[in-house]
């Protein structure tokens, strides 16, 4: 080939991959009029809008406010983006994999005046990254939130408020259920760990030291202490939400005392009260946290594949 057809050919290849490039691009973008219709195709689920009355529930659930960040995976027309915003100041992200529907939820940000506080993102929920979310919002299919939900555990700040419409989590119990006109939303708060073994120091020296040792299985906390050399005991009640962890125990002089901490990382940090005490408390943790959920179980390797 001389120079001359050479770079003619050059040209020709360059032009044919610009030209594609805009193709791409435009579709991207979308068409800001597509008249969406309920039931149409979507990448792993089709789109039903969540009626008002239940997105209206589910952002109250989660206890929205303006300091929350609030993703919705697989976000439609905008429509729980736009509420959050509009009705509780929240900012927010909504992650959709169709891109006429990605321009329509823009056009109705922007004619319900809150095209600054929300951004739509054409994507894939399961390649897109929102761990920065305070508030993470779903109505997907029972498998997609199972194949989420190792992903939210794991990932997501505890503390984190997850609210799905109809459909669950498989054997992670929500921690608060509705039904909106016959139509189901649930609550899971993202639970730290507080599995192990953990040495507890107490201030007020009469109550004693102790060691506990914790089994969590997602917000579900069950354990013993050794208060001594003769006597272990249950945790009485143990709660745990997001990263506050409450428990109570009879001390060795028979009170049952009340732990309210915080859990962070491999510290806990609380006060002790009861009987008349208010004292303060820290726990380390001595070795390794457990894993809390059943992520690798066969199901959800299944579902991940
Ligand atoms: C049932 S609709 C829910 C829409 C909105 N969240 C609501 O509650 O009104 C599910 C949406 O997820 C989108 N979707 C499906 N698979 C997706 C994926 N892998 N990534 C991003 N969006 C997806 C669909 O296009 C559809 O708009």
């Amino acid at each position: 080939m001389n120079l001359l057809a050479r770079s003619l050919a050059v040209s020709l290849i360059s032009f044919a991959s610009l030209s594609f490039t805009a193709q791409a691009q435009t579709a991207q973008q979308g068409n800001p009029n597509f008249k969406p219709q309920v039931g149409q195709a979507g990448k792993d689920v089709i789109w039903v809008p969540t009626p008002d009355s239940l997105v209206n529930r589910m952002l109250r659930m989660a206890q929205t406010t303006e300091k929350d960040f609030v993703v919705d995976l697989g976000s439609g027309d905008g429509k729980i983006n736009i509420a959050a915003a509009r009705d509780f100041k929240a900012r927010g992200l909504g992650i959709e994999y169709n891109p006429d529907m990605v321009a329509v939820s823009r056009r109705m940000a922007r004619e319900a005046g809150v095209d600054k506080m929300v951004e739509f993102r054409q994507g894939d929920i399961f390649k897109t990254e929102f761990f920065d979310a305070t508030v993470v919002t779903m109505y997907l299919l029972p498998q997609l939130n199972l194949r989420l939900r190792p992903i939210l555990l794991d990932r997501m700040k505890p503390g984190t408020r997850l609210v799905a419409h109809a459909f669950t989590m498989g054997d992670w119990e929500p921690d608060e259920t509705s039904v909106v006109e016959n139509r189901y939303g649930y609550l899971w708060i993202v639970p730290a760990n507080a599995s192990g073994n953990w040495r507890v120091n107490v201030a007020e020296r009469a109550v004693g030291n102790f060691t506990m040792d914790l089994n969590q299985t997602y917000q579900r906390v069950s354990g013993n202490a050794r208060l001594n050399a003769d006597i272990e005991a249950n945790l009485i009640d143990p709660e745990l939400r997001g990263d506050q962890f409450k428990f109570a125990l009879r001390a060795v002089d028979g009170r049952v005392l009340t732990y309210t901490g915080t859990v962070a990382g491999n510290r806990i940090t609380g006060t002790v009260t009861g009987n008349g005490l208010n004292s303060t408390f820290t726990a380390e943790r001595s070795g390794a946290p457990r894993q809390i959920h059943s992520g690798t179980d066969a199901n959800s390797r299944a579902m991940n594949n």
